[in-house]
């Protein structure tokens, strides 16, 4: 399975309503999306939701599609309760699952193809102890966190794994050879996530 996500720090002082641009809902959400932006007291949650929604959606497409560029209005959300979304590109489909807590929302996507519709990939989310980190820290850490993931998956350990990237994705290696999970990072603020599977051995992924 191919997985992609996102997480966001929901208290980061850039993605307050306040300090967004004023214009930010309309470039980046869709009039039906907007629609779901109308109550004050939800909108900041489900703003995050949807773009996390389309930016998880959109690390699996890239993988499927190297050509595809985020342009987050062409990837439409439809938020299903909160715990589930469906998102739509072209002619690909994406199931997104969410989990949160008060300050964070973390997406996790797959491509929706039917057949996966009860498998779910493996992820998880890390605090960054003592507040927001630098760059460097996040990239580092998340790595770490995603060779502990991949080696438990595949019983290597952790050392013996190297992140690369590939066209920008990253990708796991032993001994310069791919190993067959796949996985997504990302970082903001005081979080760290990493999402991960095992590669199946079709050939439409
Ligand atoms: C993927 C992207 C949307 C993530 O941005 P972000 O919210 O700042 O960052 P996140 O922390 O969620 O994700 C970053 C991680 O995703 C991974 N990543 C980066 N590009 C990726 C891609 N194309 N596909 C999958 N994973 C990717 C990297 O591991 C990165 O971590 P690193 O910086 O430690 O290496 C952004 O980096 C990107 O590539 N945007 C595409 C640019 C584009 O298409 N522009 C066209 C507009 S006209």
């Amino acid at each position: 399975m191919i997985v992609g996500n996102d997480v966001v720090d929901l208290r980061h002082p850039e993605n307050q309503p306040r300090a967004i641009h004023p214009r930010f809902d309309e470039r980046v959400f869709t009039p039906a999306e907007r629609a779901g932006l109308t109550h004050e007291v939800t909108a900041h949650r489900t703003r995050w939701l949807m773009w996390a929604a389309k930016e998880s959606a959109f690390k699996v497409a890239r993988k499927l599609d190297p050509g595809v560029r985020f342009l987050p209005r062409r990837f439409s959300v439809q938020l299903e309760g909160k715990k589930w979304a469906a998102v739509r590109h072209a002619a690909e489909r994406f199931r997104v699952s969410f989990c949160g807590g008060d300050d964070w929302v973390h997406a996790t996507a797959t491509r929706f193809d039917g057949s996966d519709a009860t498998r779910e990939p493996s992820g998880m989310v890390e605090r960054v102890p003592g507040g927001e980190s630098s760059a460097e820290y996040a990239s580092a850490r998340v790595r770490a966190l995603a060779r502990s993931a991949v080696g438990s998956v595949l019983s290597i350990a952790p050392r013996e794994i190297e992140i690369a990237k590939v066209a920008n994705v990253p990708v796991a290696l032993r001994r310069k050879l791919l190993l067959p999970v796949d996985f997504s990072l990302s970082h903001h603020g005081r979080f760290l996530a990493v999402a991960w599977s095992l590669r199946e051995q079709r050939s439409s992924q």
